[in-house]
């Protein structure tokens, strides 16, 4: 059965690219990374598609006169190489509402938060700062309002009494780097479904297990 020819937008680093890439080279997996797209010219992510031996390509936001037509330098080299699906990975830009629908539900983005509580930048200062017990991140479908849509996977991540701001990003890093292929192939899995801009995964398994932080 054909794959789900997917793209990744990055601007930066690429780890979530990277645990895309991997999950998608693994026989199970019903999504391809087809393609990696960086509006940065020179972002670590572009060498981790390259050694993955997945083409690449860079459009610099900064070379074009608006936004839209950015956007449509975008959805040309998308629709060029075929691509039917797009994740956001690290994508420090903000789409425009003709782009968001000419993709509709066929575009998501990983936050690294539990939303829809820590929208935007400086996630984990925020939730140190309010001294919440978890946090957490999000898969979910990309709307026109910024960190909105519904929502795919979350994982809950428990903030520690020593926790700092990179400590805390690294775990939930962790956890973004399973949940994101996890919800790219639920859909390529079509499993998928979106009812009143709500997820429904019918069959799929929940944890049942009850927990607190601290636990004593
Ligand atoms: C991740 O924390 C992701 O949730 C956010 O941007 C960061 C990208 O990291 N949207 P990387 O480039 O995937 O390593």
């Amino acid at each position: 059965m054909a794959k789900l020819k997917t793209a990744v937008l990055i601007s930066g680093r690429g780890s979530n690219l990277q645990a895309l890439i991997d999950y998608c080279q693994s026989e199970n997996s019903r999504a391809q990374i087809s393609l990696v797209i960086s509006n940065v010219k020179g972002a670590a992510g572009l060498e981790k598609a390259t050694e993955a031996g997945i083409i690449s390509e860079v459009i610099e936001h900064n070379l074009f006169k608006n936004r839209n037509s950015f956007e449509n330098a975008l959805t040309e080299t998308l629709d060029g190489y075929g691509i039917e699906f797009i994740c956001l990975a690290g994508f420090m830009r903000i789409l425009t509402d003709a782009f968001v629908k000419r993709w509709h539900n066929k575009i998501i983005n990983i936050h690294p938060s539990l939303l829809p509580s820590f929208k935007g930048l400086k996630t984990h200062e925020r939730a140190l700062q309010e001294g919440v017990k978890f946090t957490g991140c999000t898969v979910h479908f990309v709307r026109e309002e910024m960190d909105t849509g519904p929502i795919i996977v979350q994982a809950a991540v428990p903030i520690l009494s020593d926790d700092d701001p990179k400590s805390l990003e690294h775990r939930v890093l962790l956890a973004e780097h399973r949940c994101y292929p996890l919800a790219l192939n639920l859909i390529a899995e079509n499993r998928v479904t979106i009812i009143n801009e709500k997820v429904s995964i019918p069959n799929s398994k929940a944890p049942g297990v009850f927990f607190s932080n601290p636990i004593e």
